[in-house]
């Protein structure tokens, strides 16, 4: 069998990663895919820069939308960020020219997620994003997937691990807001603008995506109520702790009587209960069905090894053949979410 050949585009946090664990494992990965998965191309911006691994195997592309083009990549693997511009093009470039699609960016799926899944539906693609909603944990996998027998009627949890890092380490160590920082900043957490992560707006995009799987709705990140955590002071951590609490930046999806709910906003969290203990990058989200009833995932939710292995189990299923819709369900069968919320009202 052919191997499956990889174009990237981008070679930071994640690209590199990503890199990392297609050298290091390449037997292992062959064994389990079947056949071959080897890198041919690679795009950034600066050619010169030491990224930690070896590419001098690969073709070199200073515009990453060439990349997307190229006869010898089946799989491009976008990985460089923002919600427009050249992710975007990049995108649209490789399905137009027949190549599936694996991504770590929610800020432009949750801004055009459904364009995109009708654009990838249309060119008979996949866009896979296991890897732009909770870092490693397999969320994506278990709604689509495990729990695809179930209506879901609840989605929550901490999905951001830069807030969850911050507010840990403001209470544990008792350190000021801009030294927490930098240590997030230091393990790669953080978004390329870090506004995104403390405005609570990069887990809003996580949050609206899941909601789309889970619901069967159009992602409608506008529909996310958001509060981020810029405002939380020590003395508001205190105050809490006090209490027998703990802050936590906290999503909650649901269909309710009033229709679909989606929330992201500072929570006060018992201390002792398993979202109250969640320490550092850690993410967690607990999903509730009809037939399973709870479920909670817990895991790295951000960082290079982390995301680069949910990208890679996005990859390893292509090299396998599994070829699921990009929300779980056809994008012409995704509602509105206002229908949504009246068919429930
Ligand atoms: P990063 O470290 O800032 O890396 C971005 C990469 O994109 C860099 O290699 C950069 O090139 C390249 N790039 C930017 N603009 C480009 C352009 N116009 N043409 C070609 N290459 C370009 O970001 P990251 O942390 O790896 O994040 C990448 C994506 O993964 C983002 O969508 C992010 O939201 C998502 N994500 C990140 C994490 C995480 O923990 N870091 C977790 C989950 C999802 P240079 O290196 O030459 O500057
Ligand atoms: N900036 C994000 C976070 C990266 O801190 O969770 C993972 O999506």
């Amino acid at each position: 069998t052919s191997p499956l050949r990889l174009g990237i585009a981008g070679l930071g946090t994640v690209g590199a990663g990503v890199v990392r664990i297609v050298q290091t494992h390449p037997e292992l990965l062959e064994a389990r895919a079947g056949r071959a998965v080897a890198i041919t191309a690679v795009s950034a911006r600066d050619r010169n820069r030491d990224r930690g691994v070896d590419l001098s195997a690969y073709a070199w592309e200073d515009d990453a939308a060439a990349l997307a083009r190229r006869d010898d990549v089946d799989v491009v693997l976008e990985l460089m960020g923002g919600h427009d511009g050249i992710a975007k093009q990049v995108l649209e470039t490789a399905l137009d020219h027949g190549k599936d699609v694996v991504t770590a960016n929610k800020a432009l799926l949750a801004h055009h997620g459904h364009a995109l899944a009708e654009r990838a539906e249309a060119n008979g693609r996949i866009i896979r994003f296991e890897a732009a909603v909770a870092g490693g944990i397999p969320v994506i996998k278990a709604l689509t997937e495990s729990l695809a027998g179930n209506e879901i009627s609840r989605v929550m949890g901490v999905m951001n691990g830069t807030c969850n890092y911050i507010l840990t380490r403001m209470e544990s160590a008792g350190l000021p807001y801009d030294a927490v920082f930098q240590e997030a900043a230091d393990l790669g957490y953080l978004e390329a603008d870090p506004q995104l992560d403390v405005g609570g707006i990069d887990a809003g995009h996580k949050l609206a995506l899941l909601s789309a799987i889970a619901f069967g709705t159009r992602v409608d990140f506008d529909g996310v109520e958001l509060e981020g955590i810029g405002a939380i002071t020590i003395d508001d951590i205190r105050h809490a702790a006090d209490m027998g609490f703990k802050i936590k930046l906290l999503g909650v999806a649901q269909m309710t009587g009033r229709g679909l709910e989606q929330r992201m906003s500072p929570c006060l969290v018992p201390a002792s209960s398993p979202l109250g203990q969640l320490e550092g990058g850690t993410n967690m989200v607990v999903l509730e069905g009809d037939a399973i009833g709870q479920i909670v995932l817990r895991g790295p939710g951000a960082g290079a090894g982390p995301t680069a292995s949910a990208v890679m189990g996005d990859v390893m299923d292509l090299a396998r053949g599994l070829r699921l819709p990009v929300f779980g369900q056809p994008a012409a069968s995704l509602r509105a979410a206002r229908a949504a919320q009246a068919a429930v009202a």
